[in-house]
């Protein structure tokens, strides 16, 4: 019976571990995780070169979250290494560990981040363009187009977009955050705020008014996708949103 537990044990280690060469190249051929992994590079340089780390920089926390947040970047963190230096950068990164690991957990992500996070996935990204693209007269405050509604609703529908409906301005985006949040209250969710007319005098502390309403999704408009989506499955992906948002339209 031994033999038959040892061999399947080293089939399925050799399963989940992944040379770390061979993560690399997957996260790198994926335009969201390759983006994710050249920041992480840049963010961490301190952490990654140099002296040896003494704490792990914000930025660079942040950017592991982002590159952490895709399968290929997870797997990028567990991978075997083949040589001294991949074992060194390993080592390295250790000191960013048990901060990210908390961080990751909160409910609540500064917007750039969760924005990030959206960017380093396909759909996800893809959606977040649609709503950039679509949104402007949102962002300037004149108003809320059905088309702009509507990549909102599918925007939220994806599941690595769910940091992005909590997220916190906190004054580090490099768009006007707060204003966006504001608008997009204003202009796209008034409807389901307004408090029915008969239970007024239920809610006339503006503490439980508060509580009634929901939050809209804090979105950011055009930024950090700077690249242009260059390969065809990107291209592909786009014809499939686009075809569910006209779809949206005809139903
Ligand atoms: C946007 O869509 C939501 C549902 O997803 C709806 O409640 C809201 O009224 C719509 N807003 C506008 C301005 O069309
Ligand atoms: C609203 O106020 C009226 C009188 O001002 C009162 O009779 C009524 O019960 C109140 N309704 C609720 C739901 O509190």
């Amino acid at each position: 019976m031994w033999w038959i537990m040892i061999t399947v044990a080293s089939i399925v280690g050799a399963v989940n571990t992944l040379s770390c060469e061979e993560a690399r190249m997957k996260c790198a051929y994926r335009v969201g995780c390759g983006r994710a992994l050249q920041n992480y590079a840049m963010d961490c340089s301190i952490v990654l070169q140099g002296a040896p780390p003494k704490h792990c920089p914000e930025l660079c926390r942040h950017s592991l979250i982002a590159l952490t947040s895709t399968d290929e970047g997870k797997n990028l963190m567990e991978c075997e290494c083949s040589d001294e230096y991949c074992e060194e950068q390993k080592r390295r990164v250790e000191i960013c560990r048990p901060q990210v690991m908390e961080e990751v957990n909160k409910p609540v992500l500064p917007c750039r981040v969760a924005q990030w996070i959206c960017a380093a996935d396909t759909m996800c990204s893809t959606a977040l363009d649609y709503y950039n693209q679509l949104c402007r007269s949102m962002f300037h405050g004149k108003k809320c187009t059905t088309r702009c509604n509507n990549s909102i609703a599918i925007l939220r529908r994806q599941e690595k977009a769910a940091k992005l409906s909590t997220c916190r301005c906190d004054g580090t985006e490099d768009f006007d955050c707060l204003t966006i949040q504001k608008n997009m209250e204003r202009l796209c969710f008034r409807k389901h705020q307004r408090i029915p007319y008969g239970h007024r005098n239920r809610t006339e502390s503006g503490h439980h008014r508060h509580k009634v309403t929901t939050l809209p999704p804090t979105l950011p408009p055009s930024v950090i996708v700077v690249e242009e989506p260059s390969s065809s499955v990107r291209v592909s992906f786009h014809s499939v949103l686009l075809s569910l948002i006209a779809f949206i339209f005809v139903t």
